[in-house]
Formats: C-alpha cells, sequence, structure tokens
C-alpha cells in the first residue's frame, strides 16, 4: 500500500482496533507509534517488535494538552518523521442510560476524550505531517455518529462531533487528507464490555465486524492507494443505512 519505512502514530493503540490498526500497519512495513494511557500499548509493541516490526510504545493521555505535545515531541526526535495518524482512543461512556440521568461528570469525560483528544493530537501533528508528502488523518468515529442506539447519547454526540472534526480539518489543511471510519459493532473489549459479552459474540447471529477488517480499513485510508479519498467516511455497517425505512413495497 505504499506505507513501508512510513510512520504512523496510532492512538488507542493498546486494545482492539487501535492494536488492529497497529497490527495492520506494521504488516505493510511501517513504523508504528503506539500512544496509549494503558501500559497495555507497551505489550503490544514488544510482541511486534518480537516478530521483527518497528514498534515503540509512548503512555499518554489525549485529553491532556501537555502529555499529548510531549509524545509528539518524541516522536519526532526519535523518527524526524510522521506521515499519518489513527485516531483510535475513544470511551463508550454511560451506556444504557439516558439525559436525565447522565451526569455532567459522565458527558464531559466521553467529550473529552472521544472530540477533545483527537482534536489535540490533530493540533500537535499537523506541523509534522506537513513534512509528508502522503500526510494523512484516520479518526475512528463510529456508525453512532449516523444513527443513534438507545441509551448512548454522550458516544453517539460526540462521534457525530468526530465526523464534523474529520471534514473540517480536511478543508483547512492543504496536502493532508483527513477521513473517518464509521463502523458499526466491533469485536473488541470495549463492545464486550457495553453489551455484555465478555465471551464474544460467536454464535450469536448479531452482525460484529472483526477488528482486523477495521484495521486494514484504516490502513487503506492511511495510504497513497486512497490518495483522492479525503474529508469523508467509510461506512461499515453490513448495508442497514442503505435500506429504506418503509417495508419491501410490493409493485404490481
Ligand atoms: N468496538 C466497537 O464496536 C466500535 C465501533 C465503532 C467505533 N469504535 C471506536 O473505535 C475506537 C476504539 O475502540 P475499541 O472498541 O477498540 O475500544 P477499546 O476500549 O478496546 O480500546 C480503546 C483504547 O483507547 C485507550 N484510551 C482510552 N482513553 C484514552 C485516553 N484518554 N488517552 C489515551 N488512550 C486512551 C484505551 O486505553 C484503549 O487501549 C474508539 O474510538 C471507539 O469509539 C468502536
Amino acid at each position: 500500500m505504499g506505507l513501508r519505512n512510513r510512520v504512523a502514530l496510532v492512538t488507542g493503540g493498546g486494545s482492539g482496533i487501535g492494536r488492529a490498526c497497529v497490527e495492520a500497519l506494521a504488516a505493510e512495513g511501517a513504523k508504528v507509534f503506539i500512544v496509549d494511557r494503558n501500559t497495555a500499548g507497551a505489550a503490544v509493541a514488544e510482541e511486534l517488535i518480537s516478530r521483527g516490526h518497528d514498534v515503540e510504545f509512548a503512555q499518554a493521555d489525549v485529553t491532556d494538552e501537555s502529555d499529548v505535545r510531549a509524545v509528539v515531541q518524541r516522536l519526532d526526535e526519535f523518527y524526524g518523521q510522521l506521515d499519518t495518524v489513527i485516531g483510535c482512543a475513544g470511551v463508550s461512556g454511560p451506556v444504557g442510560a439516558t439525559a436525565e440521568d447522565i451526569t455532567v461528570e459522565d458527558w464531559d469525560r466521553v467529550m473529552a476524550v472521544n472530540v477533545r483528544g483527537n482534536f489535540l493530537v490533530a493540533k500537535h501533528t499537523i506541523p509534522l505531517l506537513k513534512r509528508s508528502d502522503i500526510a494523512s488523518i484516520v479518526f475512528l468515529a463510529s456508525d453512532s455518529a449516523l444513527v443513534a442506539f438507545e441509551g448512548m447519547t454522550p458516544y453517539s454526540t460526540s462521534k457525530g462531533a468526530v465526523l464534523m472534526l474529520t471534514k473540517a480539518l480536511s478543508v483547512d489543511h492543504d496536502g493532508l487528507r483527513v477521513n473517518c471510519l464509521c463502523p458499526g459493532v466491533v469485536d473488541t473489549p470495549m463492545s464486550r464490555a457495553d453489551l455484555g459479552r465478555p465471551q464474544g459474540f460467536a454464535g450469536t447471529g448479531l452482525p460484529v465486524i472483526d477488528a482486523q477488517q477495521i484495521g486494514r480499513h484504516a490502513a487503506f485510508l492511511a495510504s497513497p492507494v486512497s490518495a483522492p479519498i479525503n474529508g469523508t467516511s467509510i461506512v461499515a455497517d453490513f448495508g442497514y443505512l442503505a435500506r429504506s425505512a418503509q417495508p419491501a413495497l410490493e409493485f404490481s
């Protein structure tokens, strides 16, 4: 995909979709810098290094500007190059609660990670990305940016904001492509916890996506293979959004 020896920063790379993005990018020969607040990211890096990949880990909270500034500076000192950023760090926040019961603290936490976090990562990486001839950012939004699940008001609202952050950044920065992914339910620790399926989704019949597939979608959007694609989203929802609410029409 033209990512060999390119440098990628992946937030949330310690788990789930972020981890799958790290693996997909490493498989393409990219050097990957994992940023996660959880030190599980270090184990992911070690495992990939043992398989011959070039992967680094830095602990940071994407909601904290000083943390973000420091890790981006560290990446610049280490690699002196940045070609793509994948913004996966995210939280679902309260699930199964409606507006009357959602606290301001819960609301602010979801917005801080999912919206401010991605903004801060973009703000501090754009100066480095401007030096790349294939600069791109890929955010993990969600199909929740487009359709609402019951009991997930803060999350859906935050993902709608990520979709517009994608478009807004794409019109402001020449030479930088910004896109997002809008998948439905993906089998990760987050979805297993939220949907009460600690063992996963096998045998449930639910339309659930494998995280590795989303990792490859991110690698595609990050790569020059997708060069004309900018300011938009790829929806992975098994075609759900395409169908009218009307029952199948009977044509005479
Ligand atoms: N799992 C799904 O069904 C699904 C569907 C659509 C979109 N998404 C989105 O994909 C992204 C990844 O989700 P996942 O399911 O892999 O979740 P996950 O919980 O498995 O992984 C999220 C990672 O983000 C990290 N993180 C959280 N807050 C952080 C912070 N403040 N600073 C740094 N790192 C932080 C966590 O430590 C974790 O490693 C999220 O943005 C999520 O909203 C998930």
